[in-house]
């Protein structure tokens, strides 16, 4: 296990790039199976679940290569295997090869999804959309086989608009017979960013990054080609971080519109930062008015930054109610914040911060992705070292964050636990 040794209190300046988005990434390497033709994927971060999806890849046949933030892949090979365990529990995305594998060869079978343990994460909505589309889906020791044949278009409303559910639905029936429609989508960015990856390949999709969706099927696809869109959640954790830290740091190539709620509550605390086109210049705040905070689908607040954000929630003069709206189980950060020092009443899916509180440097643990990303910024502030044990988490889903940080100011190092 590897874990985080943090100085607190440096002051930060200089430029952090942007890398691209492990959410979109994540869906556009099982959604290239849709095609034997040749994908270029630009801007991909080196993050372990790209190297997760490539294992992945690779035991199904592709060819498929990293180099220079690019990957060049050829599925001409690719034949439908049954995904072990071994590959598809190290993340939740691994659920996407349903979408591809039942859109080109109707049948699929998957061992159970990984993920953050942030919530029971079911994936009804997935299931059912695929059993509307013609399939039969059994579950067996922990695996799910998916049979059909073939896809047909239909229409399917989510009683929640889930991104997973809304992507996968989306893959699969890019080789459905007929149009199919999705009522009550997810609109996140990076469901746009998949779409025009498909569109490339020869996808006729329209009303991505909507609330409704129309897939019209094809029977061939050809070569496909995108960019990464910029991860707004990398974006906003280092703005986050700049906030409490920055002299006038740069976050260059960020789409700023994507993280516009953050950005405004920043604003209502007080904080004061510049954007020009794709760079956000901030520098530390030295007294934020409490907000209050409560995380819902885009373009609201997004629950991924509500762990960091809540770290920035305390050192706020006064108090602020902080409620995660979308999984039960992503407040374990807090007590490790009040660890630290902080001033936190957590009770269920909401919390109240009362501030400002002086945080001083702990051994704390990351218990998923974003709760570790709520410890740096905790550790980048408090008096003192900070330890963050289990980092693994964080690893997942900021691609050269030491570096990062380092580069501008920090003093990080990651050390074997
Ligand atoms: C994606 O997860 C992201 N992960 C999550 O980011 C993000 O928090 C989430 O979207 C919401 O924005 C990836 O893209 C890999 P959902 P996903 O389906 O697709 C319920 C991170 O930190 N639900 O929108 O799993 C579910 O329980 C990760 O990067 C069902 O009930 O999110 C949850 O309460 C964490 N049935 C809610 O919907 C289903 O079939 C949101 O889930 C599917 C979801």
């Amino acid at each position: 296990m590897k874990k985080l040794v943090i100085e607190g209190g440096r002051e930060l300046s200089g430029t952090i790039n942007i890398s691209g988005a492990k959410n979109s990434v994540v869906a556009l390497i099982p959604a290239s199976i849709l095609t034997k033709g040749k994908c270029v994927i630009h801007n991909v971060p080196a993050i372990s679940d790209v190297d997760a999806l490539m294992d992945i890849m690779k035991f199904l046949g592709s060819d498929i290569k990293y180099e220079n933030e690019t990957l060049y892949i050829d599925n001409k090979n690719v034949e439908n295997k049954n995904i072990p365990d071994k590959y598809a529990s190290k993340l939740r995305a691994s659920y996407y090869f349903m979408g591809s594998l039942l859109g080109v060869y109707g049948k699929v079978n998957i061992a159970s999804p990984g993920g953050c343990v942030i919530g029971s994460r079911p994936i009804d909505f997935h299931l059912k959309s695929f059993e509307k589309m013609g399939a039969k889906v059994k579950e067996v020791d922990n695996s799910f086989n998916i049979t059909s044949n073939g896809l047909k278009a239909t229409e399917v409303f989510f009683d929640f608009p889930s991104v997973g559910a809304t992507i996968n639905v989306m893959i699969a029936a890019v080789r459905a017979k007929g149009v199919t429609r999705i009522l009550n989508a997810a609109r996140e960015p990076e469901i746009e960013n998949i779409a025009n990856f498909l569109i490339s390949m020869g996808a006729h999709i329209k009303g991505a990054g909507s609330g409704t969706i129309e897939i019209e099927g094809v029977n061939t696809l050809g070569d496909g080609e995108i960019t990464v869109i910029p991860d707004r959640i990398e974006a906003g954790t280092y703005v986050i971080i700049g906030a409490l830290l920055g002299k006038k740091l740069k976050i260059k190539g960020v789409i700023s519109e994507h993280i516009d709620s953050l950005l405004y509550k920043l604003k209502e605390m007080g904080v004061s930062f510049k954007i020009n086109g794709d760079t956000i210049v901030i520098s530390k705040c030295k007294s934020f008015k409490p907000v209050n905070i409560k995380t819902t689908v885009y373009p609201g607040f997004p629950t991924d930054l509500g762990q960091p954000m809540s770290t920035l929630l305390t050192q706020c003069s006064g108090e602020c109610v902080f409620e995660e709206t979308i999984y039960e189980n992503r407040l374990r950060h807090i007590p490790y914040l009040n660890a630290m020092g902080a001033n936190i009443n957590a009770l269920d899916k909401k919390a109240v911060v009362f501030g400002p509180s002086q945080l001083r440097g702990r051994k704390v643990k990351a218990t998923d992705l974003r709760a570790g990303a709520s410890m740096l910024v905790a550790g980048m502030i408090a008096k003192g070292n900070t330890t963050v044990t289990n980092v693994e988490h964080l690893l997942r889903g900021y691609e050269r964050i030491v570096d990062k940080l380092n580069d501008v100011g920090g003093n990080i190092k990651l050390l074997d636990e």
